[in-house]
């Protein structure tokens, strides 16, 4: 006969409430109280954190795909799956609130005791920022992140971060579920719309007219911008750096049918794909809420001083608030959008036969 369920052996407990060692507690040293808030803070990001890769392991699967199946339930489950992503990081970001409890002086009573360990190790917040698709020549100081040495990674950690990175983001995947979607088909356009030479195509001909006659003197220079971020023309920026700014993860195809979705997201058809989307130009913002929280709470903690895990600290913390977007070139398509009266009418044939849900 099999054993009757029971809460404290199905959940583990007695394993997870046995893990909280304070080092202060350890003989020999003064016993801090707050040591066991800051334990069990971070063991509860931790336990988030790996919900939250759960979440979006499914997403990537469904992305992994060949086709993505917009007629399936797929879509709409990586849609609320995302959702509940971000509900976790709101939770996440108001626990530093439970933190903030504990004053500078509670803290110095056992920060040297953490030495060289810190939040900076965390292998499951790096899987995370991996999985989204942040990239490491993109990181903020990356040779912090290459460090196995003190205050850097251990062996292990710093492999499985590696792998992961190795392998698509979601980034990547939905910049190539976006390069396949088939709003801009001749089929449903005309002869004028082939893929090679878009300033003709109907539907961009007459919205890059509209744009640009939107614009005041001032934002000329978002014309220049406009062509290169959709039509990748170089003509009028020839910049690299400022090239690399407006665009550097995405392609323009795919930027084209995510402008497309957020133009037309009112329609029923286009509403799953504009919310997932959304959900990842949220989750980018909630992830950098909690990049600024946490660092008002280390300024406020440590001032200036260096932080345990080697970094330079606050200064680390806020070139890596300014510089981890993964989303922003989705949430710059904003740039772009003209008014709603304005929109080209979709040819009928594209509305119907597409219907979006043509695999
Ligand atoms: C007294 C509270 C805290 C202080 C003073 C603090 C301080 C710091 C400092 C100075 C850094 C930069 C790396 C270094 O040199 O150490 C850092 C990074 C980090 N900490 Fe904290 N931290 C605290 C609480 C937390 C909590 C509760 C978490 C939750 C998991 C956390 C997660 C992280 C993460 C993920 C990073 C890397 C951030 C990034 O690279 O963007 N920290 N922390």
């Amino acid at each position: 006969m099999s054993e009757s369920m029971y809460y404290g052996s199905y959940l583990q407990t007695e394993k997870i409430l046995d893990s909280q060692f304070p080092v202060s507690f350890r003989e020999g040293n003064t016993p801090a109280h707050d040591e066991m808030l800051f334990i069990i803070i971070h063991q509860a990001y931790e336990l988030w954190f790996k919900q939250i890769l759960f979440e979006l392991d499914y997403c990537s699967t469904v992305f992994e795909q060949e086709t993505v199946n917009d007629n399936s339930e797929d879509l709409n489950l990586v849609r609320h799956r995302l959702q509940r992503v971000i509900k976790i990081m709101q939770l996440l970001n108001q626990q530093v609130e439970v933190l903030d409890t504990m004053t500078p002086l509670d803290f110095l009573e056992f920060r040297n005791l953490l030495t060289p360990s810190s939040g900076f190790q965390s292998k499951q917040f790096r899987l995370i920022e991996a999985k989204l698709g942040l990239q490491m020549e993109k990181r903020h100081h990356k040779d912090y992140y290459k460090r196995t040495d003190e205050g850097g990674f251990n062996a292990k950690d710093y492999q499985e971060i590696n792998q992961t990175e190795a392998k698509k983001s979601i980034q990547e995947l939905i910049n190539n579920w976006l390069e396949r979607l088939p709003f801009f088909d001749a089929k449903y356009w005309n002869e004028n719309a082939a893929d090679s030479n878009f300033m003709q195509h109907p539907f961009w001909e007459k919205y890059t007219q509209v744009y640009q006659s939107g614009l005041t003197e001032r934002e000329q220079q978002k014309f220049a911008d406009f062509k290169y971020v959709f039509f990748d023309d170089t003509s009028q920026i020839s910049d690299v750096e400022i090239q690399k700014n407006l665009r550097s993860s995405f392609s323009a195809k795919a930027l084209r049918a995510g402008l497309f979705i957020m133009l037309y997201r009112d329609f029923p058809m286009f509403q799953t794909s504009y919310q997932i989307l959304d959900a990842l130009i949220e989750i980018d913002h909630s992830m950098a809420t909690w990049r600024h929280k946490h660092l008002v709470m280390v300024r406020r903690m440590i001032g200036m001083r260096v932080g345990t895990g080697n970094t330079s600290g606050a200064g680390y913390l806020e070139g890596a608030l300014n510089k981890h977007f993964v989303y922003k070139e989705i949430s710059g398509l904003a740039t772009f959008l003209i008014e709603r009266k304005k929109l080209p009418s979709l040819p009928e044939k594209l509305m119907k036969e597409l219907g979006f849900f043509a695999s």
